[in-house]
C-alpha cells in the first residue's frame, strides 16, 4: 500500500475515533509527522492530561502508554505495539525498592518515569529527564533513592551537590543500553572530525563522557539547544530518530552522531502499518490493576505538582 493511501486511512480513523496520537522524538519520522504532538516524556505526560479525546494511541513504550493511562484512568489508552518495551524499567522491581525502605528509614524513592506501574506504585515521586533537577531540589527526607537509572542518577547527585550535601543519595544500578554504551572514545572520535560542532549529551548517558558534553539536558533540551545556539553544526549523543525533529527545526544545520549504534530498538519496531491497525483494530489497549491504578498514579501527580 502506498503510504498516502496509508496516511489518509489514518487520519480517518484518528476522527472516527476520536484519538490523540501522542509520538515520542525517538519513533520514526512518519510516525512523528502524522502524530497530533510529538515531545519529550515529561511533555507527553502533560498532553496526555490536557486533551478532550476520548482515546489515546500511543507511539513510544509501554512505560509511556501506561503513564498515560495512570493519569488519565478514564480514558481508552493503546500502544502502537505492545511488545516495543523499556528495558531499563524492568531493572527494578516494587520488591527491591521495599528493600531499601526496610534498610533506610525517611526514604524519599524518586523513580524515573522509565519505570514499571508496579515500580511506581512503590514510589513517592516519578521524574523525567527534564523535570528531575527541579523536583529533586524541593525534597526534605533524609534518604533520597534514585532510580533505576544509574546515569540520571549520577547527573543528578553531580548538579545538585549543594542541595544534596547533608543527605545520603542511594542510586540504583539500572541503565538504558543506547546511552550507557557511549564511550569517550567514540565521541573523541566524532569531535576530532567535526572540531567545531558542540556535543549535546541525554543525561542517561555514561557518566565516564560528562567532560566531553557542552550540553546535558533531555530530548527537547537537547532540540532547544541546538535551534538556539549560534553554531551550525553540532554531535548530538542519544538515540537517532531525534534527528527528524532536529532536521524539522534547523533545516540549514548540520547534525552527526558517532559512530555507536545509538539505536533503541524497542522504539523502532513501532511503524504506520502497526498505528493504523491499532486505530482500526482497537489493538493493545492498556488495562491496569485498579489498587496498582491507584497507587502509581500518585507519584505521576505528585511530579506534575512538584515540577511547577
Ligand atoms: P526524554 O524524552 O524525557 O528526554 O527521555 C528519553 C528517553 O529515554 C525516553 O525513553
Ligand atoms: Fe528505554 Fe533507552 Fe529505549 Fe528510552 S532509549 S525507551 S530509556 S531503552
Amino acid at each position: 500500500m502506498e503510504n498516502k493511501e496509508l496516511l489518509g486511512e489514518i487520519e480517518e480513523l484518528k476522527l472516527k475515533k476520536d484519538a490523540l496520537i501522542l509520538a515520542h522524538y525517538y519513533v520514526d519520522g512518519d510516525l512523528q509527522e502524522v502524530a497530533d504532538f510529538v515531545g519529550d516524556s515529561y511533555a507527553l505526560a502533560k498532553k496526555a492530561v490536557a486533551s478532550e479525546k476520548k482515546r489515546i494511541v500511543f507511539c513510544g513504550v509501554k512505560f509511556m502508554g501506561e503513564s498515560a493511562k495512570l493519569l488519565n484512568p478514564h480514558k481508552r489508552v493503546f500502544l502502537v505495539d505492545k511488545h516495543a518495551l523499556c528495558p531499563m524499567a524492568d531493572m527494578i522491581t516494587g520488591r527491591d525498592i521495599e528493600e531499601y525502605r526496610r534498610e533506610y528509614k525517611d526514604l524519599c524513592v524518586v523513580t524515573y518515569i522509565n519505570s514499571t506501574a508496579e515500580t511506581k506504585a512503590h514510589s513517592d515521586v516519578c521524574v523525567t529527564s527534564s523535570n528531575a533537577l527541579r523536583i529533586v531540589k524541593k525534597i526534605q527526607a533524609d534518604n533520597i533513592l534514585l532510580c533505576p537509572d544509574k546515569n540520571l542518577g549520577t547527573y543528578i547527585k553531580s548538579q545538585l551537590k549543594d542541595d544534596l550535601k547533608d543527605k545520603n543519595v542511594l542510586i540504583h544500578d539500572g541503565y538504558c543500553h543506547v546511552h550507557e554504551d557511549f564511550t569517550y572514545e567514540a565521541i573523541q572520535e566524532a569531535k576530532a572530525k567535526h572540531p567545531k560542532a558542540p556535543v549535546l549529551v541525554h543525561p542517561e548517558i555514561n557518566p565516564a563522557c560528562y567532560d566531553l558534553a557542552d550540553y546535558i539536558g533531555s530530548t527537547s533540551g537537547i532540540l532547544k539547544e541546538a535551534r538556539e545556539r549560534p553554531e551550525e553544526e553540532f554531535i548530538i549523543c542519544t538515540e537517532r530518530g531525534i534527528l527528524h525533529q532536529l532536521q524539522k527545526d534547523s533545516p540549514h544545520k548540520k547534525f552527526y552522531f558517532t559512530d555507536l549504534k545509538q539505536v533503541c530498538y524497542n522504539m523502532k519496531m513501532l511503524n504506520l502499518e502497526k498505528l493504523r491497525d491499532c486505530l482500526r483494530d482497537d489493538l493493545n489497549e492498556v488495562f491496569l490493576d485498579e489498587d496498582v491504578m491507584e497507587k502509581a498514579s500518585r507519584p505521576l501527580k505528585k511530579m506534575l505538582e512538584m515540577a511547577e
